[in-house]
């Protein structure tokens, strides 16, 4: 994992985008926004089973998938998943993502500075964005990811797309309450 303020340069979303003189942000910075990121390293063994298990317990996640995103396995759905995907969105669920191959892209909004805040993920890279992040996703230039998502209740992962309505949603009102404390503490 890697976070970084992202360059804005136009170009293939699927590049770094990493502007070296612009800063990196650790993990404790990621979680001032809400995020929990942990590596759990997917081993030979199958540890990272019960790693998964035991988080899923503690947190309540009660289901699972594995979704692989490539064009081999979406077809003719690839293109337009992926632009779905890159558009910005929020949900009112976490997104909560464990990455098993390949590799992709998160981009969260910083909420003070609408700036793009780039998180590279690898396998064995957990990542939980909470309800009401504005956010989105790519692939890198691999164009492979398989990963794990968890969900505490039944699957679903509607993307609602950033707008208006969306500003005062629910979710997005008291995730930025959420922050209050942190960002005025800055
Ligand atoms: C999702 C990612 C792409 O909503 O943000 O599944
Ligand atoms: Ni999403």
């Amino acid at each position: 994992m890697k976070a970084y303020i992202y360059d804005n340069v136009e170009g293939d979303q699927r590049l770094p985008h990493h502007d070296p003189s612009l800063p990196e942000l650790s993990t404790d910075q990621l979680s001032a926004y809400g995020l929990l990121y942990q590596h759990i390293p997917i081993d030979t063994d199958q540890n990272w089973e019960q790693a998964i298990d035991l988080l899923a317990q503690e947190r309540s996640y009660k289901n699972r998938d594995i979704i692989d995103i490539s064009k081999e396995s979406m077809g003719d759905q690839y293109e337009a998943k992926l632009k779905i995907f890159f558009h910005e969105h929020l949900h009112e669920d976490e997104e909560i993502r464990y990455i098993l191959k390949g590799a992709g892209y998160f981009d969260i909004r910083e909420p003070s500075s609408d700036q793009w805040i780039r998180i590279s993920v690898t396998s064995g890279d957990l990542l939980v964005l909470p309800a009401g992040i504005y956010h989105r996703f790519t692939l890198d230039e691999g164009n492979y990811i398989r990963a794990m998502r968890l969900f505490k209740d039944e699957p679903k992962w509607t993307p609602y797309n950033r707008s208006t309505d969306t500003d005062a949603n629910p979710h997005r009102v008291a995730y930025l309450e959420s922050l209050r404390p942190t960002v005025s503490a800055q």
